[in-house]
């Protein structure tokens, strides 16, 4: 008999509404596949996007469509024996960019690269919030190869990506200046940031210049690249939804017009990543920030909540 579970999805492109709970089977993994039992999952602010239909030649247009991206569970089961990984363990991750959305669902299988055991320190909640900070990691760590010392910019600083660049940036020994709601400044710095900013007041030419701007905004690149010293990196996660090509244009642009480039880059987190992620939380460097936590049947209000704004660190959804 078909094995049953909950799974949250959409039928239709739309505002938060359009998310419902229902049955659907239960994944059966595969060989070299692992069954993870899916305790909570945070909400990203690119699956709104996904949700009301602004990234169609990502998601595609069939429905039903599932939402969700990253995860926190256990191992409820391993098709074959797997290293490093018993059942039970208590793993996070991410789903493969090739299966799009879906973790909002009491189980998810994915090949064992997609994930890796989170810190004791955590619980499942806490742990949800974090593996989208694989994210922070690459663009500070791998892209902008960021040093001590260095100043800092970061954009969208108390969003889920932009608050662990700044415990990371602060944490690597940078200068760090976070541009957030004035509501969430002093949060911010309660998260290292040596400067705090309201980005709804502060314009380009208020701020000074910086050997690192991380982006998690992707609108006006161009007037934040010019605050960059003569050997600043900066790194975009985001683009503008609003004109797509003209955003892409500009940063692929960048590569080949002189210094100063911008890198784009698309995560697609494995265990090594998600490995150096936990040892962050076990050194103190980073934290989990959870503003609230909604129950799966609730996760429209969760994407309500994100879309309205002001968000402190992640939304989490519980799914039991
Ligand atoms: N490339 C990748 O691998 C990758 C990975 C993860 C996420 N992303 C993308 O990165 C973006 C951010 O994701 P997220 O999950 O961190 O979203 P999020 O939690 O919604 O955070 C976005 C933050 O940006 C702030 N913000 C909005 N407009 C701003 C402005 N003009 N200036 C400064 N800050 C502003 C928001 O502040 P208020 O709400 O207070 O206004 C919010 O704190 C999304 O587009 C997502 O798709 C890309």
């Amino acid at each position: 008999m078909t094995e049953l579970m909950r799974a949250a999805m959409h039928d239709r492109f739309g505002g938060p509404e359009v998310l419902y709970v229902r049955e659907v089977p239960r994944p059966v993994p595969g060989p070299g596949e692992v069954l993870v039992r899916v305790r909570a999952i945070s909400v990203n602010g690119g699956e709104l996007a996904a949700r009301a239909g602004r990234v169609r030649l990502v998601t595609g247009r069939k429905f039903p469509q599932r939402t969700g991206l990253d995860f926190a569970g256990e191992v409820a089961a391993l098709a074959s024996p797997t290293p490093d990984l018993a059942v039970g363990d208590r793993v996070w991750g991410i789903m493969p960019r090739t299966a799009g959305f879906g973790a909002a669902a009491e189980y998810v299988v994915v090949r064992p690269r997609q994930l890796a055991r989170y810190p004791a320190s955590l619980d499942p909640t806490a742990a949800a919030a974090l593996p989208v900070g694989t994210t922070a990691i690459t663009a500070l760590r791998d892209k902008a190869r960021l040093r001590p010392g260095e100043r800092l910019l970061v954009r969208g600083a108390a969003g889920g990506v932009g608050n662990v660049v700044v415990q990371l940036g602060k944490a690597r020994g940078a200068h760090v200046t976070g541009l957030a709601r004035a509501d969430n400044l002093d949060l911010v710095r309660g998260l290292g940031a040596d400067e705090v900013l309201d980005y709804r007041t502060t314009s380009t030419s208020d701020l000074g210049r910086y050997d690192v701007v991380v982006d998690t905004v992707g609108a006006d690149l161009p007037a934040y690249r010019r605050l960059l010293t003569p050997a600043g990196r900066m790194v975009t996660i985001a683009f503008d939804l609003d004109r797509v090509a003209a955003s892409l244009g500009y940063i692929l642009g960048s590569t080949v017009l002189g210094g100063r480039r911008v890198r784009f880059f698309s995560g697609n987190p494995k265990t090594a990543l998600f490995t150096d992620l936990a040892s962050y939380v076990d050194k103190g460097m980073v934290r989990p920030v959870v503003d609230t936590v909604f129950p799966l049947a609730e996760i429209g209000a969760a994407h309500a909540a994100l879309e309205a704004g002001g968000v402190r660190g992640k939304y989490v959804v519980q799914i039991d």
